[in-house]
């Protein structure tokens, strides 16, 4: 099929997401002077939007021009310094970056080793933080959705491990893959710092990567020694007040985050939180039908943002993914490093509906069924469409939708 592609693509990767076309158009703006005295009419607002996404009353938000991987370096340099110990809860992709990224500057990260498929194990961490009697570990770093394996860590269990071993240490969440999409709850669980992207959840493209910092974790940041210059919370948190940015913000980002915000209220947090939690109930109905594994290990694990789907033995996801692309404009999310081939992904979050899906859902088990893998052919849709006819997120979401 070579030249123009006709209709939509189907964008099934777990980010960036469908960008809805209420935002679009409220990204399509004339720039304008940011620091001129209307501009804080935008941006003060915002500030106090966001906090209601990340559920904190007392935490601060800073927006950086940035992708997620920024938020993480702002995170980590405003309140560490080199040679600080960290424990990271590692168990797919995303995790091992963070860690990464935590080594570069200088830290000592201690990893916490779980199989790909599991997530965070709250007693292990309590288990070394216990050990640590002279709290030499200063922060513990947890990817709430593990976006490369399909699984959410319980954030609230290792907050109850931190307190439970009477340990100072910050609790970093990585909440770019959940935040808007998954319950996620900054002061009830005693996170420090947060962090997210503006392309899944927040449903806009790439470009902002947002921050929540705990007062206990801004105390933290003038003994903080590592180098930061453009991720310097201070000149944001000096400017920001009154309304503006230590340079020039991304213009178009800031309207369309602020529709972004506007349609989460308006369909309620809540509601957004169950209708993923619906639209994935379908997604793990299809993989069940289809006879396949998830690479999350158990329900407890199971995200409800993306699920990562085994193929069998013998076969490539990669050449599942090719084939989607190729012959029927659906993009699936890859396996990365030790799951490259191993998996699919599916994404299903953001700005997405039971019908959507359902077109998400065909194309992968077409795209099965051509690189010879044994599907019953319509199967998984049949069993997503039932799974949201019968499901009691279905009622919940039509009760949201009348
Ligand atoms: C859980 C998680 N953390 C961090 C990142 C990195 O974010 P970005 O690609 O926006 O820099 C991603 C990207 O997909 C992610 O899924």
């Amino acid at each position: 099929m070579a030249g123009r592609k006709p209709g939509r693509n189907f964008l099934f990767v777990p980010g960036p997401t469908n960008v809805p076309d209420r935002i679009l158009r409220a990204m399509h703006v004339v720039m304008e002077d940011h620091r001129s005295s209307d501009f804080p009419k935008l941006t003060i607002p915002l500030y106090e939007e966001l906090k209601k996404i990340f559920k904190t009353k007392d935490g601060q938000v800073v927006i950086f021009p940035s992708s997620g991987t920024g938020a993480w370096e702002a995170a980590i340099t405003n309140t560490r310094s080199p040679g600080d110990k960290v424990l990271i809860a590692r168990f797919g992709q995303f995790s091992h970056l963070w860690g990464e990224l935590a080594r570069r500057h200088g830290l000592d990260v201690i990893a916490q080793d779980e199989e790909w498929g599991t997530g965070a194990n709250p007693e292990r961490i309590e288990e070394a933080l216990r050990a640590d009697q002279n709290h030499e570990i200063k922060g513990v770093l947890v990817v709430h959705n593990e976006t490369a394996t399909g699984v959410t860590s319980d954030v609230a269990a290792v907050r109850r491990a931190l307190d439970a071993a009477k340990h100072p240490a910050l609790l970093y969440v990585d909440g770019v893959s959940s935040i808007a999409s998954i319950d996620f709850r900054m002061d009830d669980w005693g996170v420090d710092l947060a962090i997210t992207g503006s392309q899944k959840g927040l449903m806009l493209p790439a470009g902002l990567g947002i921050l929540a910092a705990s007062q206990k974790a801004l105390a933290q940041m003038k003994d903080a020694k590592c180098t930061r210059c453009y991720f310097d919370l201070a000149d944001h948190m000096r400017t920001n007040p009154s309304g503006y940015f230590p340079y020039t913000p991304a213009l178009p980002l800031l309207y369309g985050l602020r529709e972004s915000l506007a349609m989460l209220q308006e369909e309620g947090l809540d509601n957004v939180f169950a209708r993923h939690r619906h639209l994935a109930e379908g997604t793990r109905a299809a993989v069940k039908a289809w006879g396949l594994k998830l690479c999350a290990k158990e329900p407890r694990w199971h995200s409800n943002t993306v699920s990562a789907i085994m193929v069998p033995q013998g076969f490539n996801g990669a050449d599942v993914i090719d084939r989607a692309f190729r012959r029927y404009n659906l993009a699936l999310g890859a396996g990365l490093s030790q799951m490259a081939g191993k998996l699919f992904r599916i994404g299903h979050l953001g700005d997405l509906n039971e019908l959507m899906l359902l077109g998400g859902i065909a194309g992968a088990e077409m795209a099965m069924r051509d690189v010879g893998i044994e599907i019953v052919p319509g199967s998984g849709v049949a069993a997503a469409e039932e799974q949201f006819r019968s499901s009691q997120g279905a009622k919940e979401t039509r009760i949201a939708a009348e």
